[in-house]
């Protein structure tokens, strides 16, 4: 990719030149809601060539150990397995945990947490999230029944939850409580960065989240027991010796894989202060835009800022999300609606919301009027500006662009 200029040189002066309405995009290459961000290409290149020579790219090479010892050092927690992706890390530690019936976890998540369960044959319970946009502590009380078997919390948009409150749910029925931590890594919930918490914390690092391996996955817990079992389910359930002592998948990382993620790992800060600055661009860019509400963290919060995420009032702003989401697209901003319809309304699960009468409005709603702009550590502080002026043309233009009636 080399053309990363925009289009369009002249300010945008009328509702016409708008690429919705025919106009050339605003941007010549699509930009995208979190762009990976590269490490250092000769410190990536070097551990590569050590691979090479070493001809050791898997099964639990030097690499995938530097990289879970250094995690361990990194977010202060004794145990990191890190296997393929999140999705099957979760699935495995479900199973390493012998989780059983119904499981429950807010709509409002990423739709692999539900589709884990349904095909090991447990039953996702969903349940609605609260202002923060995260499980209920509440409503997940108000859930749990005799056949409950787990929690699954998510910390969305990189909040941690009410970790503690969830925790005294989960305590009062003796349930193991894990926790989704896909977009939170290096959040704090107090002293702490998230990973000690619950049973578990399952990371993922794909390519678009926050740190990154390409693909991959990362479980994170107090428990040596679960940390070892996981280690031989990621490894068909071979130990050390290469006795089959449980059953087991492959969910191994490669040693290419781990290696990005130690290149990415070596400048985590300086990415997290990166994502911040695009982070507060928005927030100045954005400011006082009526009926554009910008979620920023509390100022106490330690966010790694890979997320910009905004609630469409569509009364106050003129147009409602989905309108405003085609102006962006039309540009070239590949804006997302995060995360639509919620899990509650997918088409496996549809059936059982239908059948419970299950009613999740606070869900529902951010199904609704959630936008997930291109942020994080690789989004060019240019195209913020762009973006911000874009999204208050369309407000102040709302009328001109508001679909016809009818
Ligand atoms: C909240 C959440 N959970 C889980 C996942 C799944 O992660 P992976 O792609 O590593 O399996 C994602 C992926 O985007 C996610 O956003």
């Amino acid at each position: 990719m080399t053309d990363t200029a925009p289009h369009k040189r002249k300010a945008l002066q009328t509702p016409a030149d708008l690429a919705l309405l025919g106009a050339p995009p605003l941007f010549a290459v699509p930009r995208h809601v979190n762009r990976p961000h590269v490490p250092d290409k000769a410190a990536f290149d070097a551990r590569i060539n050590a691979a090479w020579e070493r001809r050791w790219f898997t099964n639990d090479g030097p690499l995938v150990k530097e990289l879970e010892q250094r995690l361990c050092e990194y977010l202060d927690v004794p145990h990191c397995v890190l296997m393929s992706n999140a999705t099957a890390a979760l699935d495995l530690t479900m199973k390493a945990l012998g989780v059983k019936g119904e499981v429950i976890l807010p709509a409002y998540t990423f739709i692999s947490t539900a589709n884990i369960l349904h095909i090991a044959g447990l039953t996702p319970v969903f349940c609605d999230v609260d202002a923060s946009m995260a499980l209920d502590p509440a409503a997940c009380a108000a859930r749990i029944g005799p056949r409950t078997g787990a929690v699954v919390a998510t910390h969305v948009w990189g909040s941690p939850c009410d970790i503690d409150a969830l925790q005294e749910v989960c305590d009062a029925h003796d349930i193991p409580l894990l926790f989704d931590a896909a977009h939170a890594f290096g959040a704090r919930h107090k002293a702490h960065r998230l990973g000690r918490f619950g049973r578990a914390e399952v990371f993922s690092l794909h390519a678009t989240k926050a740190f990154h391996t390409c693909e991959g996955g990362l479980v994170t817990t107090c428990d040596s027991t679960l940390a070892k079992t996981l280690r031989r389910m990621r490894n068909f359930g071979f130990d050390p010796m290469g006795a089959v002592e449980c059953a087991g998948l492959n969910a191994k990382m490669s040693e290419m894989h781990a290696a990005m993620g130690l290149g990415n790992l070596d400048q985590i800060d300086a990415t997290r202060a990166l994502a911040q600055d695009v982070h507060r661009a928005y927030a100045r860019g954005l400011a006082d835009l009526p009926g554009f509400i910008l979620k920023l963290p509390p100022a106490a919060e330690e966010n790694n800022h890979h997320y910009v995420v905004g609630r469409i009032n569509a009364a106050e702003f003129g147009m409602d999300r989905d309108r405003l989401h085609a102006v962006l697209v039309a540009e070239n901003v590949l804006a997302r609606r995060y995360f639509r319809p919620g899990g509650h309304r997918c088409p496996p699960y549809i059936a059982l919301t239908k059948a419970a009468g299950l009613e999740l409005p606070q869900t529902d709603a951010l199904c609704n009027d959630v936008l997930v702009l291109p942020g994080g550590a690789a989004a060019d502080p240019a195209d913020v500006a762009l973006i911000c002026a874009l999204i208050r043309f369309a407000h102040d233009n709302a009328a001109a662009i508001a679909p016809p009636q009818g």
